[in-house]
């Protein structure tokens, strides 16, 4: 991942390019920078903790708030989910755009992508949804903060704008939904970890990722050869798809004492690569772990004694997305906010 020029996703293999045009995901070099620079600042940490966290963690108690008095919720669908897509509408910041539209397009442009990678195209509905994106973005290039930063930051045209927006909501979307459910699972799947976090609530970092490293929700990331090479004593051949594995790194024995165990106190535990590496680490890396540390932090003090259902838990699924299709929680019911 750290050698672009030899492992490239400048290819016509990268499916994403067909249906969204070139976006940072799928240039390299000069005019990836030319498309990821621009993005840059309004990602940064500081950024993000300054504009973005404290609205984040206000949404996940106001989901939380919604299902707190069942008792019970599948907490994919009412927090970990709704979380991941309304973060997206209010860092994209379209005009009138609300989170089911940004949903409605992400699944049509998800859908497109795929299909192309398995030879049928570019979908209508792709089309139509990227083309519905690319409008709604034009019209709000002098009001989104977002995209006045971007305009600022680079000369980029606005066809080239929308399609690096319509790429920050597939990479934020389907992973930020993944990675909040695996986090919840791994809180209330791990003897103890719950009540060390109540405890030591300075642990949820830690608990964000471990449970990154233990299960990416981008499983894999793909590149192709630009010459014959020979890696890991392996030989590949100019031309050929080289899938980096991430679930597989993040387990490697020689780096991880352990790798399947989810041991919050591993010294090297934020070693893992499931941010990837190189000129395509992930831009949204500190909007992905407010919203999972946000998860977190209701879970812990807005659900009483929170159980994950025994009889009803789900191991995660996916090839390349990873998530658990749903996950069921149980805990005891109350008014006001839980203080043991
Ligand atoms: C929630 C967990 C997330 C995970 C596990 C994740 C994972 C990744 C990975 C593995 C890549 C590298 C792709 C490659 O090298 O081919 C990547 C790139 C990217 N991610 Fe994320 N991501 C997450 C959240 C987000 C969020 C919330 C955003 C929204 C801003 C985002 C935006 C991006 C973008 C724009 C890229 C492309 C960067 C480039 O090619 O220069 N990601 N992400």
């Amino acid at each position: 991942m750290r050698d672009a020029e030899t492992f490239t996703v400048d290819h016509p293999g990268f499916s994403t390019q067909q249906v969204i045009g070139p976006s940072m995901l799928s240039l390299d070099g000069a005019a990836h920078r030319l498309h990821r620079d621009p993005f840059a600042t309004p990602f940064r940490l500081q950024a993000i903790r300054s504009d973005v966290t404290p609205w984040i963690e206000q949404r996940a108690l106001e989901l939380i708030a919604r299902v707190e008095p069942a008792g019970s919720a599948d907490l994919r669908r009412a927090l970990a989910r709704p979380l991941a897509v309304d973060t997206m509408a209010y860092v994209l910041g379209l005009d009138g755009i609300g989170a089911e539209e940004v949903v409605g397009w992400y699944e049509a442009i998800v859908q497109s992508v795929d299909s192309v990678t398995v030879g049928s195209g570019v979908t209508r509905e792709g089309a139509e949804a990227f083309a519905e994106l690319s409008h709604a973005v034009l019209a709000s290039l002098d009001t989104s903060p977002l995209l006045l930063a971007v305009q600022s930051g680079g000369d980029l045209t606005p066809d080239e704008i929308a399609s690096n927006v319509a790429v920050l909501l597939f990479g934020g979307i389907v992973t930020g939904d993944g990675t909040n459910s695996l986090v919840i699972q791994h809180l209330l799947g791990n003897d103890g970890l719950l009540r060390r976090v109540m405890d030591a609530p300075a642990l949820m970092p830690g608990v964000v990722d471990e449970s990154l490293r233990l299960e990416p929700a981008a499983a894999a990331v793909d590149r192709f050869a630009t010459r014959s090479v020979t890696i890991g004593g392996q030989e590949v051949t100019r031309g050929d798809l080289v899938r980096v594995s991430l679930t597989a790194a993040n387990r490697d024995p020689d780096i991880f004492s352990e790798p399947d165990v989810f041991d919050v106190d591993r010294a090297n535990r934020a070693k893992h690569l499931t941010f990837a590496r190189g000129a395509h680490a992930c831009l949204g890396i500190h909007l992905a772990r407010a919203e999972a540390i946000s998860v977190v932090g209701a879970v812990v003090g807005r659900l009483h004694r929170p159980a994950l259902m025994s009889d009803q838990s789900m191991s995660p699924v996916g090839l390349v997305f990873r998530s658990p299709e749903r996950v069921p929680v149980v805990w005891e019911p109350t008014k006001t906010p839980m203080h043991d």
